[in-house]
């Protein structure tokens, strides 16, 4: 009878092959209010905090050349929140725009909003589109906002649109494959996030990018979004680094 044959692999075998650096980074900024309850201010004060963290972090993306940045900033499910800070939301993203946008088209940065646009005002969606319009042909970096998004959200408008497509007989219900469905996702022609940073300490998706993330790697950090800054980039950038992603395949 033969031995057992050995299952450990000599050493070299064992280490990783380091991944390329991610093309797409794509980042759920949570621990706002946890930030601003913690010094017993107002929530809007963590929002406030918030942005410049998004500052920080699109400077991060810039210096490590990171050509995708996808930023969760209000998801589907917030028009929940009270009424206030809902409200509080929105004006501070009226104003992030009006102040940020020469500075990113600057820098550029090309803008692009993923989510229901129209549930906002009609005077933010206006300037939602004109920060699209005004960074078109930028690209060093692509950094899009997710704006009341959800991932089944987008995902139901991606079959009603499909659905309208073979019922008028231009498509055939036996070709849909999922390059077409993707293609009529919030984020057609974008690459998939290579790498998922939730902040805050909660280790869950949230309704974010569900299709998009299907061989993300995921990293959840301690820290509240506030909080989050360049070195927090790098050592989110360096754990990838050290992981073997494998898409289903044998390992290396
Ligand atoms: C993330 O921070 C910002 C939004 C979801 C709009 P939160 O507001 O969720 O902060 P926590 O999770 O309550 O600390
Ligand atoms: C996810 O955070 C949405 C954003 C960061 C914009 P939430 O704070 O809304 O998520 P849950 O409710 O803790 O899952
Ligand atoms: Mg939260």
């Amino acid at each position: 009878m033969s031995s057992t044959p050995a299952i450990t692999a000599p050493t070299s075998d064992l280490a990783p092959a380091a991944s390329p650096p991610p093309a797409h980074v794509a980042i759920i900024m949570d621990g706002n209010g946890r930030w601003a309850q913690a010094r017993g201010l107002p929530r809007i004060a963590g929002h406030r905090a918030g942005a410049r963290a998004v500052r920080r972090t699109i400077e991060a993306a810039l210096t490590h050349k990171v050509g995708w940045l996808t930023l969760y900033a209000f998801s589907s499910e917030n028009w929940r929140r009270p009424r206030d800070e809902v409200s509080d939301l929105t004006a501070l993203l009226r104003h992030y725009i009006k102040n940020e946008i020469a500075e990113l088209a600057a820098n550029g940065v090309r803008l692009r909003f993923i989510g229901e646009a129209g549930r906002f005002a009609a005077d933010i969606q206006a300037s939602l589109a004109e920060a699209e319009r005004m960074t078109a042909t930028n690209a060093r970096l692509n950094l899009t906002i997710a704006l009341s998004y959800g991932g089944r959200a987008e995902i139901i408008a991606a079959a009603r649109l499909i659905a309208c497509a073979v019922a008028s007989g231009e498509i055939d219900p036996s070709e849909l494959d999922e390059a077409a469905f993707a293609r009529r996702l919030f984020t057609a022609g974008m690459p998939d996030p290579d790498l998922i940073i939730r902040t805050s300490g909660e280790r869950r998706l949230s309704n974010f990018l569900l299709w998009q993330a299907a061989y993300a790697e995921l990293i959840f950090l301690n820290v509240l979004w506030p909080d989050f800054g360049a070195a927090h980039f790098a050592e989110a950038l360096a754990d990838y680094a050290s992981r073997e992603r494998r898409f289903g395949a044998r390992p290396a």
